[in-house]
């Protein structure tokens, strides 16, 4: 995929309201030099990706920029006046992970809720371009999510939201869009942003695990009982904060993670630390630490996406949980070093 660049590109524009560190990082350690290392995984054949078939649930959005010029405070109120030129619009939230899964050159379906409005058709379009395969519940009252930014000069000068809770019939048509779609994939992936689209997770994963299917788990919120049975949660560090609250020491936090896997029955725990990289937490016990891997660090955002999708790919192709967790790491030092993209592809991932 070709990645599309910012207009004036600077180093200094974001996608989100997510700080972004531009200086060159420094080497990391684990936590704890006790704790051991993720080894480093070697390269998949493309078949084998290209035979997983991972289906994305969750809340969809859209990522829409205004870029202009200010030249002039308002006579309306004190507040600057953006002359728009350009428009840019992505896939966002369990859209953006599909995408990354298809980037990968997995089969990726996704299934969620539109609104019938602007915003909905446009996610509509920009998934044909995609290669994800779209299953979508369309609810004629929903506003489709969308977060508009304004940026002047490389500035975010405002973010709009426009979103609500899909109603209760399209999430029970896509329930039984879930039944049907079970069977044809190998691995479900949980993308929840909170917006409504995971209102029946519960049910979804219950019925994935009596399948036999993997269920991975991007949370949102202090209710994790929503998750209960998953195979795998990926939070990163202010999300597990909020349900277990600050830990201490990594022994603390060693102690947390177990007793809330335990208690909601999730067998592994993938904890995503920003510039301290990941730790997973297994069942047996067992806890592994990938230091981050970024060269360059230009945009942030995006990144747990990427690293879920890669991870639900790889297990898809049948890899061990240790090698998904390599290769999502990798995945994700690339995805911080691009400016206004949001995927890897295979090329990019296995040079
Ligand atoms: N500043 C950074 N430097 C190096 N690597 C980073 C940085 N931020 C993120 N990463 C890489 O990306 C992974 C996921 O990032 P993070 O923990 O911030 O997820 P996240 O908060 O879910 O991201 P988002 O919700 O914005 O998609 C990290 O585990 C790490 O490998
Ligand atoms: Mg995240």
């Amino acid at each position: 995929m070709n990645p599309t660049r910012w207009p004036n590109s600077a180093s200094t524009i974001t996608r989100s309201d997510v700080p972004v560190s531009n200086s060159p990082l420094k080497p990391m350690h684990a936590p704890e030099s006790n704790v051991s290392l993720v080894p480093e995984a070697g390269v998949v054949p493309r078949a084998r990706l290209a035979a997983a078939r991972v289906l994305v649930v969750g809340d969809v959005m859209l990522d829409r920029y205004w870029f202009g010029d200010v030249n002039r405070i308002s006579p309306e109120a004190p507040v600057p006046v953006v002359h728009v030129q350009k428009q840019e619009d992505r896939l966002g939230g369990a859209a953006n992970v599909a995408r990354n899964a298809a980037a990968l050159g997995a089969q990726a379906g996704l299934l969620c809720v539109v609104g019938h409005d602007e915003p909905g058709e446009r996610i509509v379009e920009l998934l044909k371009d995609s290669g994800v395969v779209p299953h979508l519940e369309r609810d004629p009252e929903l506003l489709t999510t969308i977060k508009l930014r304004v940026l002047s000069r490389q500035q975010q000068l405002l973010r709009v939201d426009f979103e609500n809770t899909p109603a209760h019939e399209a999430l029970l048509a896509g329930l039984a869009r879930f039944d049907e779609q079970l069977s044809k994939h190998d691995v479900i992936l949980l993308s929840d942003y909170a917006k409504g689209g995971l209102t029946h997770v519960t049910t979804m994963i219950a019925k994935a695990r009596a399948a036999g299917k993997p269920v991975l788990v991007d949370p949102k919120g202090d209710d994790w009982e929503r998750y209960r049975g998953a195979t795998l949660i990926t939070p990163n560090r202010a999300e597990l904060r909020e349900v277990v609250g600050q830990w201490k020491s990594e022994d603390d936090l060693r102690a947390r993670v177990t007793a809330l896997r335990t208690s909601l029955g999730i067998e592994a725990l993938l904890l995503t630390r920003s510039e301290e990289g990941m730790t997973l937490f297994t069942a047996d016990g067992g806890e592994r630490h990938a230091s981050a891997v970024a060269r360059e660090v230009y945009d942030v955002s995006g990144a747990g996406d990427t690293v879920i999708a890669t991870l639900a790919v790889m297990l898809g192709a049948g890899l061990p949980l240790v090698e998904a967790v390599s290769l999502a790491n990798r995945a994700a030092g690339i995805v911080v070093g691009k400016l206004g993209t949001a995927t890897v592809d295979y090329d990019e991932l296995f040079p």
